[in-house]
Formats: structure tokens, sequence, C-alpha cells
């Protein structure tokens, strides 16, 4: 996704190829960062309280002194002034544990446009495929030492799945644990429907990143007359549920149309929630 606007903190927007941080800066060195990506619609953050509040959460559990909430706002704000509402944006906001030897941590923000691979995936669905993840599925929580369900912009594992992805000939994954259960795609949380039964998998169980846009769905199923529940399947279960989705803030709500090569029905209940999410279907 090319970045069209950066903004630092104190310094206001930025020239798109300023420098925003240094080349020792531990987020380059290591990943030792958080990031939160947002859904710039009408020109507004969606859900951008529950982004701030995962990112909050993320700091905390990695000791990430992060700036008062007060300054991201302002930072967010600065970034999305005079964007054209009519354009769908993806607003980006980064904080990494800044230069090594100490030193404050680095925050930026970006915008730019949501990637026309993104809408096409809520227009048009995506393929998929299993993946060994090499973890059982409840092993990371309990680990004590590892913040399981942070936002990190340590992606090391999602681009190589993406790239195993792209040498497949399948638009994305699904990630499976050694105990045979799907936990999540690398950028995206699965959602999936049995009967009126409106699914995800359990983030504290499972370490998996709680969704900022699967929890408001799951929280908002009622309005379309279903029931949440959190479950762990197993791959030859989601081959037998009425629909299937990947949901991300950027996508939104993207439909499985296949999983691991076996086609799957278009499902009426797509457009529904995406309308619901505030997405338009078109
Ligand atoms: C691993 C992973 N799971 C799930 C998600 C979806 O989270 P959200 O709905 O908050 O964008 C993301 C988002 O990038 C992700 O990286």
């Amino acid at each position: 996704m090319a970045a069209t606007r950066v903004a630092v903190p104190g310094r206001g927007v930025v020239p798109a190829g300023a420098a925003v941080l240094r080349g020792d800066d531990r987020g380059v060195l290591h990943g030792d960062g958080l990031f939160e990506t947002m859904h710039l619609r009408g020109g507004e953050p969606w859900l951008r309280d529950a982004h701030l509040a995962r990112l909050r959460a993320g700091a905390a559990a990695i000791g990430l002194a992060l700036p008062a909430t007060g300054v991201l706002v302002e930072l967010l704000d600065t970034v999305r002034a005079g964007w054209p509402p009519e354009v769908e944006g993806a607003l980006r906001l980064v904080c990494t544990r800044g230069p090594e030897g100490g030193g404050p941590p680095t925050v930026y923000a970006t915008l730019g446009e949501v990637p026309a691979a993104a809408r096409r995936a809520r227009r048009k669905g995506v393929t998929v495929a299993t993946l060994p993840l090499g973890v059982a599925a409840r092993s990371r929580p309990g680990l004590g030492w590892l913040p399981a369900g942070v936002k990190s912009t340590s992606y090391a594992l999602s681009t190589a799945a993406r790239r195993w992805a792209e040498r497949a000939g399948v638009d994305d994954v699904l990630w499976v644990s050694t105990d045979g259960y799907v936990l999540e795609a690398p950028t995206a949380n699965v959602v999936w429907l049995t009967g009126t039964t409106l699914c995800t998998v359990p983030a504290t169980e499972t370490g998996v990143l709680p969704g900022v846009t699967a929890r408001w769905l799951l929280d908002h199923a009622g309005d379309l007359g279903f029931t949440p529940a959190e479950r762990l399947p197993t791959p030859a279960d989601l081959h037998e549920v009425d629909a299937i989705w990947l949901t991300s803030s950027l996508r939104g709500l993207a439909e499985v149309r296949s999983l691991d090569q076996i086609p799957r029905p278009r499902s009426p209940h797509s457009a529904p929630l995406l309308t619901l999410l505030g997405f338009e279907t078109r």
C-alpha cells in the first residue's frame, strides 16, 4: 500500500520521503514495535478507540512507553486533515522501541488509499489454503514470557505465509495448529456461520490477534438474528459450515470462496454483514 501522507508528533505532516526514524531504530533492526491499521471512512478512523485500546494493551505487554492517548489522537487528526471523505483510507499508527542504546519510542502515522486488492477481496471473496503454524492451539498464552495477541511490527511470519500463498496460487492462508485447529490468517481473523451462530476463534485461549473487526461483528451479530460464539474449528469442521470469512480492518469481510481447493457456494449473508460493518458492497 503506497503511503501518500506521513505525520510525526511535533512535526506535523512531513514529505512522504522525509526521514521519520533512524537506521538503528529497534523497530527496523528487530521488528521491536507495534502498529495499528484503521479504516478511514468519510474521513473518520472507524473504531479508533478500540484500535488505540489494543495498542495500549500491546504496549503494556511488551513494556513500550507510548505517548499519551491525546498525542496519538492529535497525530491521527493531523495526518487525516483534508483527506477527501469519499476516498477510503488506510490509516496506520506505528510505535517502535526507538534507537539502539536508549531514547524515546519512535511514533508516526501514515495514510494512503485502501489498496484495490482489499476492495476486490471484499467484493469477490478469496481462495484460501490451510498451512501448518507449528504450535499447539493453546500453547502460547500459558508461556508467561511470550506476549500473545500483540500487533507487532515483526511480520516476518505473515509475509512468509503470504509468499507461500502466492507460490501455491491462493489468495490467503489459514494457519492450523499442531493439534489440528484453525487459528487465524496472517493478517485477518476467521469468522464463520453455522446455522444462525456466528463464530470466531477465542483470542485469549489461543493467542491469535484479538481482531477489532471480528469483535465488532460478533458484538453486533444479534442485529442480523445471529448468536455470537467462540470456538476452535478443525479444517474438516469448516468444510461443513454455511459460510467462512476473513475479517480485518481494511478488507472488512472477505468471503472464503474455496478452502484447500474445495469450492464454496457464495453466501447470501456476505452482503448484509458487509453492510452491517458499514462497507459498500459494490
Ligand atoms: C494476525 C492478524 N489477525 C487478525 C487481524 C485482523 O485484525 P483487525 O480486524 O483488528 O484489523 C490482523 C490485522 O492485520 C492480523 O494481522
